[in-house]
């Protein structure tokens, strides 16, 4: 029966996507349960590029179900324009295989204006969010004025709900930001539009998903971010505004912890982090924009260039303990060919001391210097590589000392983007 969860294990755009495509071929299900499209997740078959915003990422695999939990914020007009081009590539035939719940959380227009006047209000300090109006919508959800996505099928539901909450929200916008207010009728007419097209996809997913379990079928739960973006655990104030930790696939689904078997975490080989906030292993130098040339490291969702880094395994080891992993997936291996030698991240030296097991609280991540291993790099090219034995000695090596370092065991290793440049030690689902 395993359930599995995908997890990032960093600061997101981890490869989750990539991941996530590959083990679908061994699930029946697989569902987003947090966050909105402030995620971009790339799948690379054949020469088709794919980068899916809402909708999950095992979709390309038609036989499978993929569902949009309740825990996931949706912009409908996003989602529907994603069903639009996946319909014209033929990916999607009718409602098909997509299932979006009616509890989800929508992202109205006036989230995405919020999140844009705040972040220009907050200056030098802005989060550097994705502006997707991720943060107001949960603010929200979390506030009980929400609109979900079933408040879109009635008139009178919707007319209620929007009244009530542009009282609000045309106050902030008027009288702190001195900006226009949004019209209900406006927002009314587009909302029932976008309910009437969604229509075909609502469902009750907590239900449909323990029907499925009932009947034996396996679930791939797909994280959105990573674990230092989550709003608890992760760098904050600089962090999304869900929680990105794999227990959340449970409230954000409808199951039970008792029915997830293995959690995976996803890592890049080095790190990266869109936006601001601390990021200790970070480099400003022509190692760092070498990374980001050789991995093209610019945003799936908003083309930022990524701030590049070496692995930070302190930051690893926390997502190992809040995610409670039982293995890792290793992606971009094959970007750290050519470095003469690789820096793992083991520690943080802060006020005189070593620390090897702090990330977020009691201490200023800023000041804090990372404390290095070195291992000695490879030349070859690992793009053809199949086999982990065929991988160069001193890439085993790294790949080793990670382990030891996060004491949890690999299941994959990524060499490339596309579908086949993938390693699998273990498959969790064969368990
Ligand atoms: P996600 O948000 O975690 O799904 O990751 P993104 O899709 O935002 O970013 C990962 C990027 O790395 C995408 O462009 C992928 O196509 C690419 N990618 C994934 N795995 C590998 C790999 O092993 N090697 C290389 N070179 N690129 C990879
Ligand atoms: P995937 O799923 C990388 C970052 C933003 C910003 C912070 C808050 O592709 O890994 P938000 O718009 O969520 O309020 O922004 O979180 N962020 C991500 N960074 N990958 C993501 O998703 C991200 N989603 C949000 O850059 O720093
Ligand atoms: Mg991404």
């Amino acid at each position: 029966m395993p359930n599995i969860v995908i997890v990032g294990a960093q600061w997101g755009d981890e490869g989750k996507g990539k991941v996530v495509d590959i083990f679908t071929e061994f699930a029946d299900l697989v569902v987003r349960y947090q966050g909105g499209n402030n995620a971009g997740h790339t799948l690379v078959i054949g020469d088709d590029k794919t980068i899916l915003h809402l909708v999950p990422s095992g979709i390309m695999h038609k036989s499978k179900t993929c569902v949009i939990g309740n825990g996931v914020v949706v912009d409908p007009e996003v989602l529907l324009m994603e069903i639009g081009r996946l319909r014209e590539r033929g990916v999607l035939t009718g409602s098909g295989n997509l299932k979006l719940s009616t509890d989800a959380n929508c992202i109205m227009p006036y989230h995405k204006k919020l999140d844009h006047l705040r972040e220009a209000r907050l200056g030098k300090s802005a989060i550097g969010t994705t502006g997707r109006g991720i943060g107001p919508a949960y603010e929200d959800k979390v506030g009980r004025r929400g609109i979900k996505t079933r408040d879109l099928l009635s008139e009178n539901v919707l007319r209620a709900k929007l009244a009530s909450v542009l009282e609000f929200v045309n106050f902030q916008l008027v009288n702190y930001y001195h900006d226009e207010p949004m019209d209900l009728e406006r927002l009314l007419t587009e909302g029932l539009e976008w309910g009437r097209q969604l229509k075909p996809f609502l469902e009750d997913t907590p239900l449909l998903i323990h029907r499925e379990m009932e009947r034996g079928r396996h679930i791939l739960f797909e994280g959105a971010q990573g674990a230092m973006l989550d709003i608890d655990h992760g760098t904050y104030p600089f962090v999304t505004s869900s929680n990105t930790v794999a227990s959340a696939a449970c409230h954000g689904s409808g199951v039970g912890p008792k029915d997830i078997d293995h959690v995976v975490g996803i890592t890049k080989a080095y790190t990266t982090r869109v936006g601001a906030g601390p990021f200790p292993t970070e480099l400003e130098s022509d190692t760092g924009e070498r990374l980001r040339q050789r991995g093209a490291e610019y945003g799936s969702t908003t083309g930022r260039p990524r701030r590049c880094g070496w692995l930070d395994v302190v930051v690893l080891k926390n997502a190992t303990r809040i995610n409670s992993l039982t293995e890792i997936a290793v992606t971009k291996l094959d970007v750290l060919t050519g470095f003469k030698t690789l820096k793992l991240c083991v520690g943080y030296e802060y006020k005189g001391k070593v620390f090897d097991d702090v990330v977020a609280n009691g201490i200023d991540l800023d000041a804090c210097k990372p404390v290095y291993e070195e291992i000695p790099g490879w030349e070859e090219d690992l793009r053809d590589v199949r086999e982990f034995d065929e991988l160069p000695a001193n890439a085993r090596k790294y790949l080793q000392r990670i382990e030891d370092l996060l004491g949890v065991p690999t299941s994959l290793v990524s060499i490339g983007p596309g579908r086949g440049e993938t390693i699998i030690l273990s498959n969790p689902f064969r368990e």
